[in-house]
């Protein structure tokens, strides 16, 4: 063989083996991307369906009947879909009591849209569990959800502010982890609604009019 043909036959090899390795890591990115599909696909599927299940638990838990505004109908009232979730509708200022009613201390008292409650414990409001960041949920992790419905503390505080009547927080704290996370999921999900649902007033600071 002479020295041009073996250059010849040198060069034809080293650039067959750059071309193998061009098609190769071309192949492997492709490979990768479709890897990075299917698992933001997958993780959006798996979302989804803790949505769907938190809805469901959601519904059929009631937690509609203290959360969310109503809109009185022929069957009495039902949930004010345009804003699920949001709370003591707060543009209702914060409501008085009579004489006669703020007396008597054997009946429990609520408003209307069963969100806004008066009893011994003193008055309290459907709080507002949509992800508006100012005035819902919106700022919590899921841990701080959790934890609030574990414990009963206003956002799973140690020694923090009871999660008052009639909150069964005690029952729904029975919900398993993968419920809770439904549930959360679910309400994150929700249009956000900015409404500011007043504190719980102490029984002594309740508004009483003749
Ligand atoms: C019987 C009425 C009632 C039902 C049913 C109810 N809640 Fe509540 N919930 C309340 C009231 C009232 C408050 C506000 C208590 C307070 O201010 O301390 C509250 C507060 C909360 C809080 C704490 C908010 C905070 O800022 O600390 C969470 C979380 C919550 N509810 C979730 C739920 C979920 C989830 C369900 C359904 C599984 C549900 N609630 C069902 C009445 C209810």
């Amino acid at each position: 063989m002479t020295l041009k043909n073996k250059t010849l036959q040198l060069t034809i090899v080293v650039l067959s083996v750059v071309a193998t390795v061009a098609a190769c890591s071309e192949a492997g990115s492709n490979q990768s991307e479709t890897k990075k599909e299917d698992i933001t696909e997958f993780r959006q599927k798996e979302k989804d369906e803790l949505v769907a299940r938190g809805k469901y638990l959601v519904t059929v838990s009631g937690c509609n009947d203290c959360h969310s505004p109503k809109i009185m109908t022929p069957i009495g009232p039902v949930p004010d879909t345009t804003r699920l979730m949001s709370g003591y509708p707060s543009e209702k200022g914060i409501p008085t009591l009579s004489e006669a009613l703020a007396k008597d201390q054997s009946w429990v008292k609520m408003s209307h849209d069963v969100t806004a409650f008066a009893g011994p414990w003193g008055m309290t409001f459907g709080a507002n569990l949509t992800p508006d960041e100012a005035t819902g949920i919106g700022n919590w992790t899921e841990e701080v959800f959790v934890k609030t419905i574990r414990t009963g503390k206003h956002l799973g505080q140690e020694g923090g502010r009871p999660v008052m009547p009639p909150m069964p927080w005690y029952m729904v704290a029975k919900m398993t982890d993968e419920d809770l996370s439904s549930v959360y999921h679910y309400l994150m999900s929700l249009p956000a609604i900015s409404n500011r649902v007043p504190a719980p007033i102490p029984p002594n600071e309740i508004k009483v009019v003749k």
